[in-house]
């Protein structure tokens, strides 16, 4: 082990040094050995290369797409500098960039028209909803991408709950009946893979049931199976129009942003039920429960890096204060050390074109 407290320095803080007092010496054989040179692998380009221990690639991408009514609609979501609510022609395009960026995948979030909204969210089983007609029409363009759909009633209920409520409560096996037949309607549009982001007990199972018994054994089911009850959801509650909408808080679905052994076993569970892939979100806040899932499971695992991580980035880059660009491309490298397989980012086009150099 190196010893990892110079006594001498000058940088410590003032409690320190009296605790330091305490500690022994180094042993003579834990001193630096001249021999060992770590910065010799470092000294140029071609040699850090040589040694790099992960890479990021667009493989590794998946753009979440807010999509809203209209035509030619790029409307900017103030929170989220850089990321518009899209109408679907322009999604369509949007969409086709990515495809030829070698994104592979995009998921399709709503902005519903607040008139649509209602206790019982039943605009998500509506088979012309905005997500359905921006599924067939990216999907009659662009083939090739792969389309992710959320489950989960928020954007769609009038108190952006992920459920349906009585009183106070969001109820559990209620609202997985509706969440089957929300999947239903995704999988009939042509989406590829459903993600439900609800968090309700038992809803992969009854979403893998209700698909098989449509003959949809082909459509993924991705599980948002850790999923935190954060305070970095605030910006996409703007974008989708949920910020005013919802009543309290999410808490007694979401997971504690205490807990680790909980998320492993949401994830095993979700897992038991017939998940293909398995995500944990947020994202950079939480690589230790990436890391966990990742080891103990050895499944597929993406990672979300969510609204709030994005604000803060784009947000601190636009005063100034960071190197926009490298503060991007370093983040999403840590969800690649810390073992997700792709990550869900509203950078995904601009890391595209950036790792092809333009
Ligand atoms: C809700 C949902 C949320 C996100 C994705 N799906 C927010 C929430 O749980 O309130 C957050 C994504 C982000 O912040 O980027 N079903």
């Amino acid at each position: 082990m190196i010893w990892p407290l110079n006594p001498k320095s000058k940088r410590l803080p003032r409690a320190l040094p009296g605790l330091l007092a305490l500690a022994p010496e180094a042993p003579a054989h834990e001193k630096h050995d001249p021999a060992v040179r770590m910065r010799r692998n470092r000294k140029a380009e071609w040699t850090r290369r040589l040694v790099r221990e992960h890479v990021l690639t667009a493989d590794d991408l998946i753009w979440p797409i807010f999509v809203r009514e209209g035509v030619k609609q790029h409307e900017p979501v103030a929170s989220m500098p850089g990321v518009e609510r899209l109408s679907i022609d322009a999604a369509v395009e949007s969409a086709r960039e990515a495809h030829e960026l070698g994104v592979p995948a995009i998921a399709l979030f709503p902005y519903t028209d607040p008139g649509l909204r209602n206790a019982t969210g039943s605009e998500a089983l509506n088979p012309d909803n905005l997500i359905c007609r921006a599924v067939r029409a990216i999907k009659d363009t662009t083939p090739g991408l792969g389309i992710i759909t959320d489950v989960a009633l928020d954007p769609y209920t009038s108190h952006g709950h992920d459920g349906l409520m009585r009183g106070e409560e969001i109820l559990n096996d209620e609202t997985v009946e509706v969440l089957v037949q929300q999947a239903l309607n995704q999988a009939r549009a042509g989406a590829d893979m459903i993600a439900p982001s609800d968090m309700m007990d038992g809803r992969v199972r009854a979403i893998r049931s209700g698909l098989d018994a449509e003959g949809y054994q082909q459509v993924q089911i991705l599980a948002y199976a850790a999923k935190y009850a954060s305070a970095f959801y605030g910006p996409f509650r703007d974008a989708v129009g949920t910020s005013k909408t919802l009543t309290g808080d999410k808490r007694t679905y979401q997971m504690d942003p205490a807990n680790t052994n909980e998320a492993l076993r949401e994830v095993a569970l979700d897992i038991a039920e017939g998940a293909d892939i398995v995500m944990v979100k947020p994202g950079l806040p939480y690589l230790d429960i990436i890391w966990r899932v990742k080891e103990s499971f050895g499944l597929p695992t993406f990672a979300y890096q969510v609204s709030g991580e994005y604000a803060m980035i784009e947000g601190a880059a636009q005063n100034g204060w960071l190197d926009g660009d490298k503060a991007m491309m370093e983040s999403l490298l840590a969800f690649k050390r810390a073992g997700a397989d792709a990550v869900l980012t509203y950078f995904a086009p601009r890391v595209a074109r950036a790792l092809r150099g333009g």
